[in-house]
């Protein structure tokens, strides 16, 4: 295989042949085909897009980079979801054991943080002794008596999304339908689910701003989802200002226990009812999406998802009581961002929030730097909250000053104050769409 050939076929808009996208993702995964090359392919399928039968053999070629798994004899509809990408977007953390508490199996294999937005998996890492590397055998052994096991991809699962995803992370070459379409079938069909629901992001924090570009994604996804004869419901939701009022690892675990005690930020709440139901009724354990909120609501009154929660992480090696009583990791030293002048927040531009993490260590600006899992940062204010001039807008939990003049910096430049009255009606509602 000529790679330089076919990295400049693609480069100048040609179409790559099923085998030759076998080929690269076969060397790609397995490390004959160096870094360099596969960022410049990475870069001009950014620019030039696959068609439908490129976009295809490369899902394909993820997908069975690896194992995928049969759970037909789990007894169950296995249900997942996953989400395209959003900053302060835990919801996983607190709805896969939920709906597992309510009788779905979940199989979830999630991702690191990506760009500017954060990882399931490195969430899951801030909880002390969490081990996100399961075998395919634990994965399953879990799936059985737990109801649900919350892990990464590994040697065996869908490895060649988990190199070509730490690559995109840092090549810019994240924001690209095909490729974030492939990144999470590969993954999702290679858990061995039933059924799938998507959170198809779109706003200033997701990697679609229009919903023109998130349509397309929803669609997409859809359509290779069904295609692999799996029911899929994309949801379109809105990601213009961050979710909830935490962003980093170790702080959003906590709010998604928040969640999971009815505590929670409302959006995250009604975000976690929305998709829960759903997941409920593709799972065959509730009749209607009413019914399914009624169930998701009665396991956070009854306590049941935060015991599963704690459960999944005992199961996985962590110490449940990182969930049951909090003991999750903190830093000593928070300072705050205040407001310039009073009014109503009007927006706030939840990508610079996403790089404000970041920069304080809560992603990652190379493949090999580590994540620190308890930095972060609180939104005190939110879209269409009143603030005082000089009034804290954002607490930023920083180690030793790391990043903590970037960060100020972007979260100066992520808020809007306005003298308009409040206008949270003006904004979208969370659940812009649904494709079922
Ligand atoms: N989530 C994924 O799993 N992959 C992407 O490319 C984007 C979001």
């Amino acid at each position: 295989m000529n790679v330089a050939e076919l990295i400049r076929q693609k480069r100048d808009g040609g179409a790559l042949a099923p085998d030759d996208i076998r080929a690269l993702i076969a060397a790609y995964t397995d490390g004959t085909l160096p870094d360099y090359q596969a960022a410049a392919l990475l870069m001009a399928v950014y620019f030039r897009g696959l068609d439908d039968r490129e976009l295809d053999a490369w899902t394909l070629a993820m997908l069975h980079s690896g194992d995928v798994l049969d759970l037909s004899e789990i007894p169950g509809i296995k249900v997942d979801k996953h989400s395209t990408g959003g900053v302060g977007d835990m919801i996983s953390i607190a709805l896969a054991p939920l709906v597992a508490a309510c009788g779905v199996p979940v199989p979830m294999i999630s991702g690191r943080g990506l760009g500017h937005t954060g990882g399931t998996l490195d969430k899951l890492e801030a909880i002390p002794g969490f081990s996100v590397n399961l075998t395919i055998e634990k994965f399953r052994s879990q799936l059985a008596t737990v109801g649900c096991a919350l892990c990464g991809q590994t040697e065996r699962l869908a490895p060649a999304d988990r190199k070509l995803y730490a690559l995109r992370d840092v090549t810019g070459t994240v924001e690209s339908v095909p490729l974030i379409a492939s990144s999470i079938l590969s993954k999702k069909l290679a858990e061995g689910i039933d059924a799938l629901v998507l959170d198809v992001k779109v706003g200033s924090g997701a990697f679609m701003k229009t919903l023109e570009q998130a349509r397309t994604l929803a669609k997409t996804l859809v359509a290779i989802g069904r295609g692999a004869g799996k029911r899929v419901t994309a949801f379109l939701t809105d990601m213009d200002q961050p979710l909830g009022r935490r962003v980093g690892n170790a702080i959003e675990v906590q709010e998604a226990i928040l969640t999971l005690t009815g505590m929670g930020s409302p959006d995250v709440r009604e975000l976690t009812l929305a998709l829960g139901a759903e997941m409920l009724v593709l799972g065959g354990v509730a009749a209607d999406e009413a019914a399914g909120r009624a169930k998701m609501i009665g396991a956070i009154e009854s306590g049941a998802g935060l015991a599963k929660l704690a459960e999944i992480v005992a199961a996985q090696g962590g110490d449940p009581r990182a969930i049951l009583e909090q003991k999750l990791p903190t830093v000593a030293t928070a300072s705050v961002v205040v407001a310039p002048r009073a009014g109503t927040v009007a927006a706030i531009k939840a990508d610079e929030v996403g790089l404000a993490a970041l920069a304080l260590g809560a992603g990652r600006l190379r493949k090999e730097d580590a994540v620190d899992p308890a930095v972060g940062l609180e939104l005190l204010r939110k879209v269409g909250e009143p603030v005082g001039r000089g009034e804290p807008v954002v607490a930023l939990h920083h180690r030793d000053g790391r990043g903590l003049d970037e960060a100020r910096r972007r979260i100066e430049r992520a808020y809007r104050i306005s003298d308009e009255p409040a206008a949270p009606k003006a904004t979208r509602p969370l659940v812009i769409e649904v494709m079922r």
